[in-house]
């Protein structure tokens, strides 16, 4: 059974579990986004094709069951429309888990990642019990993404170097980090 609920709140977006159903609203916010992931996103250097996505979305929703990985699509709650995706996603630590996220182009510097990954830090402290870690990665080059993490009081853990695999990637990377004490303790959760 999943650990994580299918529809999360984070305010001016929903947060759902990925389905298949969403094929047609991913694919069209990927294609308005692609110059911009695929500077960043190592998945993002071929475009794919419908039935590639349609697939990717399948899996998705298996691992989600399988609790190896929680991908959610965002819906702008105004429009309906999907504007990106964020995950959690397990790490080799079991006390561990990383978020990933990106937003469609045009609904950039709206505050949606950082609406996301607040939403995902809560669910993963409230619904995994093991874990006491969320982390969030990115090249140190990468200043909007760097700049999600830096809002929501996660600290700069460790600098890392390795093997670029997109055209921005500089192969030094920054690992933030927030435990469940901190989280709790600038929250103001139970
Ligand atoms: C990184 C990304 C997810 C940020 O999404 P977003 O919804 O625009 O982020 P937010 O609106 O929550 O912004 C968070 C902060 O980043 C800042 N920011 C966003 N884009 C920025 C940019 N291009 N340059 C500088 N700062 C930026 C915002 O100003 C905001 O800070 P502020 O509220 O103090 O002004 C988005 O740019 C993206 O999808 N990029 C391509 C894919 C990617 O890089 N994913 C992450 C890989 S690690």
């Amino acid at each position: 059974m999943a650990l994580l609920p299918d529809l999360l709140d984070a305010g001016v977006l929903e947060l759902c579990r990925t389905e298949p159903k969403f094929h047609k609203g991913v694919l069209e916010a990927y294609e308005a986004s692609y110059a911009e992931v695929h500077r960043w996103l190592v998945w993002a250097q071929e475009d794919p094709t419908p039935d590639d996505l349609w697939s990717h979305l399948q899996e998705d929703h298996l691992r989600f069951e399988k609790n190896d990985g929680w991908r959610y699509v965002m819906l702008e709650r105004m429009s309906g429309l999907v504007v990106g995706w964020a995950s959690l996603r397990p790490t080799e630590s079991s006390d561990v888990v990383s978020i990933g996220y990106w937003v469609r182009t045009d609904r950039t510097r709206l505050g949606y990642a950082t609406a996301a990954t607040r939403c995902l830090t809560n669910a993963a402290f409230h619904h995994l019990a093991e874990v006491d870690r969320v982390e969030i990665s990115m090249d140190r080059s990468n200043v909007a993404s760097v700049a999600v993490p830096r809002k929501l009081a996660y600290r700069l853990d460790r600098e890392t170097e390795y093997e670029p695999l997109t055209p921005a990637h500089t192969g030094r990377g920054f690992v933030w980090t927030i435990d469940r004490a901190s989280w709790t303790n600038a929250n103001c959760l139970d």
